[in-house]
């Protein structure tokens, strides 16, 4: 039976701290599903991650609705938020309705998320009044990464905390289930979450949120490159991906890959018989 929005809202009132996950393929939400995580965000950063964008402004929501079907496909229990891309929802409530309604016909996906505070409320309304239940997003929102002049924290003057206040309460008056804190102070997450009734979930928002939402990618520190300070490396699988390719690499060209336990036999009578009729001359 798949968790509900009410599951992770009892999660919040019995002070259980909500664990998310980004995934966007069969394997990584298999493996979050063993891991009991209870929430898959089929997030849009796979335009960074998968697509290797600089941003998630590339992201369609074809490609979304493609990995989201995944997901949910592959998984019994964890509730699973399919990502709304860049302007696929930001046009009108009537656009972001409709966008809404696709992601959640197309891919099985039992919820939405956006991008956006107050301005948005309306939109979240108007979607949730329809029977969709949405996950909002307020700090850094990647999507507006232009408007920010980059992936910065958001809030640490007292006109822009009041502002993500009002923007939280503004969402949860909407009616969304959830809300996402991206790159917010500790201490200012930490009043958002007391002020509210539905849960924060925090990435880069301290500890004191009510769940914590990671990338696959970035805890198992599968990108060597770029590791962002709100991540811990909890393996380092880039690392021993490379060694194991470098010795396949080494194995091949050595001819000690493939051995006879990885290869296929035949009855020697009929080699015989194709080498006389196709190796001889
Ligand atoms: O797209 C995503 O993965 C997200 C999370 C990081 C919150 O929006």
């Amino acid at each position: 039976m798949r968790l509900t929005i009410r599951d992770i809202q009892k999660l919040k009132e019995q002070g259980e701290a909500i664990v998310v996950i980004t995934a966007y393929d069969a394997m990584s939400a298999r493996l979050s599903e063993i891991a009991q995580i209870p929430m898959i965000l089929v997030g849009d950063s796979l335009g960074m991650v998968v697509q290797g964008h600089d941003s998630t402004i590339p992201v369609t929501l074809d490609q979304m609705i493609y990995h989201a079907e995944i997901v949910v496909r592959v998984t019994q229990k964890p509730l699973i938020i399919g990502d709304l891309p860049f302007m696929s929802y930001s046009i009108s409530p009537e656009q972001a309705l409709s966008n809404a309604a696709r992601m959640m016909q197309e891919s099985g996906v039992s919820c939405v998320k956006v991008e956006g505070g107050e301005f948005m409320a309306p939109t979240i309304q108007r979607i949730v009044q329809a029977g969709i239940p949405v996950m909002a997003h307020i700090g850094l929102t990647p999507q507006s990464v232009n408007q920010f002049g980059g992936f910065r924290v958001q809030g640490r003057e007292i006109e822009s905390a009041r502002k993500l206040l009002q923007d939280a309460i503004a969402i949860e008056q909407a009616g969304a289930f959830a809300v996402v804190l991206e790159l917010v102070p500790a201490p200012l997450a930490q009043v958002i979450t007391e002020r509210l009734n539905i849960p924060t979930i925090g990435i880069g928002a301290g500890a004191g949120c009510s769940g914590q939402v990671q990338v696959f990618h970035d805890l198992l520190t599968l990108a060597a490159d770029f590791l962002p300070k709100h991540t811990k490396r909890y393996a380092n699988l880039s690392d021993s991906i490379a060694d194991a390719l470098q010795h396949y690499v080494q194995e091949v060209k050595a001819g000690v890959f493939p051995s006879e336990t990885n290869s296929f036999s035949m009855n020697q009578t009929l080699v015989d018989q194709l080498r006389r009729e196709f190796l001889q001359d």
